[in-house]
């Protein structure tokens, strides 16, 4: 197990870094890659030291990234991306270049190094809105937002490279991932919205009338899910919702965060909905369950103080 190398994309991201701390934690030999346009060198202080972690800071947009990582890479776990649909409704030709072409470079990397086993972070957003829930991998795909339709891009080309090149992806599809590193701003994930307004006595605000639903999924629930996907045999070629198993609308998230009684009286705000928003979104975790033996183990209260504790010792 000692000398596997994996490549990690987004190492300084959310997601990625909590990925790359679990994979050193295996005894893997992990590259990290990014740009820091989101990510940060505060979130990989706890492995930038570590002599079995490489860091690369450069673009995915670039072609020929071989002339930037040298030597055998087991697997991928491709966590570069822009996240926010926000964005993507703002400037949907940059994420087209970062979430399709970059995923394409990186697929490209994967051929060039002979590289096995692809896991791409892929999106419940690629949904829509469904007629059934909790949704089945198998529905049909309706993109709303160009983030949507960026990532069932990156899903066709590993889907293609698995048929074309014989690298085998595993296409996971998050739905809402929070807590400890998850980047604050107007673009971020709401818990990291709320959470932080709440700390700094601000309003919370609600885009929309707060009845639309997300089914949250803490953090290390997704890293473990995530390492799985790039060890299992079974997982070869499957595409996996990686969700929570509650459904939560926004207002009673906002109450829940309002009701913490350490943030004093805080005041809760309806603004305008957002233009591309899925109403309501949880899926089935059957095949993760089945292929990886996922099974999400973090309550929402429990993630939740675990989320607001770590962004108070930021703010002392
Ligand atoms: P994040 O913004 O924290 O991480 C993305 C990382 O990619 C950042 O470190 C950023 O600096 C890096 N990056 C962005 N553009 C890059 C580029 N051009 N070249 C190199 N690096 C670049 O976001 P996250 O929440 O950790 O998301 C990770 C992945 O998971 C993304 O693919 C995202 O679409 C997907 N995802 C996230 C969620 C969620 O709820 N957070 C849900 C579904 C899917
Ligand atoms: C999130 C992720 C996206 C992922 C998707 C999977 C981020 C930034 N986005 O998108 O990468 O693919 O889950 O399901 O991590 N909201 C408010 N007030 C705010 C902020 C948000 O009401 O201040 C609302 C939004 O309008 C939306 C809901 O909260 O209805 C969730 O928003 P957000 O956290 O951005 O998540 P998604 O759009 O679901």
């Amino acid at each position: 197990m000692g000398n596997r190398t994996a490549l990690v994309t987004g190492c300084a991201g959310f997601i990625g870094s909590h990925v790359v701390e679990r994979l050193l934690g295996n005894g893997y030999h992990v590259i990290g890659l990014d740009d820091l346009s989101t990510g940060t060198l505060e979130n990989m202080i706890t492995f930038q030291s570590n002599p079995e972690f490489e860091f690369v800071e450069t673009d995915i947009r670039k072609e020929n990234l071989r002339e930037y990582i040298h030597g055998k890479i087991d697997s991928i776990f491709h966590l570069a991306a822009i996240a926010s649909v926000k964005i993507s409704t703002e400037n949907p030709l940059l994420v087209n270049e970062v979430n399709v072409k970059g995923t394409l470079n990186i697929l490209e990397l994967a051929r060039v190094a002979d590289t096995k086993r692809f896991v791409l972070s892929s999106s419940a957003a690629v949904y829509g809105n469904p007629t059934n829930l909790p949704v089945t991998e198998d529905t049909l795909l309706q993109p709303l937002s160009p983030y949507a339709a960026s990532k069932i891009c990156a899903e066709s080309y590993a889907h293609a490279y698995g048929q074309s090149y014989g690298i085998e992806p595993v296409i996971l599809r998050y739905f809402n991932i929070y807590g400890p590193r998850q980047e604050f701003s107007p673009y971020s994930g709401v818990i990291a919205i709320f959470v932080n307004r709440a700390v700094n006595h601000q309003s919370i605000q609600i885009e929309g009338d707060g009845f639309q639903t997300r089914s949250f999924l803490f953090i290390d629930d997704v890293a473990k899910s995530t390492v799985l996907a790039g060890e299992k045999t079974a997982a070869s070629g499957c595409i996996m919702n990686i969700s929570g198993i509650d459904q939560v609308s926004i207002l009673s998230l906002a109450k829940m965060i309002k009701n913490r009684s350490t943030f004093g009286d805080i005041d809760i705000e309806f603004v305008t909905e957002r233009i591309g928003d899925v109403r309501n979104s949880i899926g089935s975790i059957q095949k993760a369950r089945e292929v990886l033996g996922f099974a999400p183990s973090i309550s929402l209260e429990e993630g939740l103080s675990r989320t607001i504790d770590w962004y108070q010792s930021r703010t002392v």
